[in-house]
């Protein structure tokens, strides 16, 4: 069975209760049991990982990268949260490790809110973006992400 990672970065260990107007009430072992669920539904087996430290999702990215070049996952749906703004680690990590399929998923509509939010280091080296649908966006990317991989 084929893999699909989510990954969260940086303060998404605290979803359900930061900023609720924002980020809405589900935490984050809530997105997880839906995410592992619906990759169950779609014959892949899901990997959750969150880590609040740079180095950690950039070690993660370049694991995936070689799972998805052996051929045994289809790819990540990745919430870099304010990496998202700041990390050209991460892009680069992206890029580095090749054709990895990444959909940058963000729970809130970043360009509705301040200015640096708006810039993404990620977004030119995504395959999918899926921006402003909550904790929804998460199980929208992974159908994505799995129709790319033509399941
Ligand atoms: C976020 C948006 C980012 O700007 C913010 O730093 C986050 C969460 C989102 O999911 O909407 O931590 O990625």
């Amino acid at each position: 069975m084929k893999k699909v990672l989510l990954l969260n970065g940086p303060n998404l260990n605290l979803l359900g209760t930061r900023e609720p107007a924002t980020y809405g009430s589900t935490t984050l072992a809530d997105v997880e049991a839906m995410f592992t669920a619906e990759a169950a539904r779609l014959g892949l087996a899901a990997e959750c990982f969150q880590s609040n430290h740079e180095g950690a999702l950039v070690d993660k990215i370049h694991e995936t990268g070689r799972a998805f070049a052996a051929g045994e996952s289809i790819g990540v749906v990745f919430n870099p949260g304010a990496y998202t703004h700041t990390s050209v680690a991460l892009h680069d990590a992206i890029k580095g490790v090749g054709n990895l399929p990444v959909i940058e998923t963000h729970i809130s509509n970043v360009h509705q809110r301040e200015a640096f939010r708006h810039h993404s280091y990620i977004s030119p080296a995504a395959a999918g973006i899926v921006v402003g649908f909550g904790t929804d966006g998460y199980r929208l990317a992974l159908l994505g992400l799995a129709r790319k991989a033509g399941l």
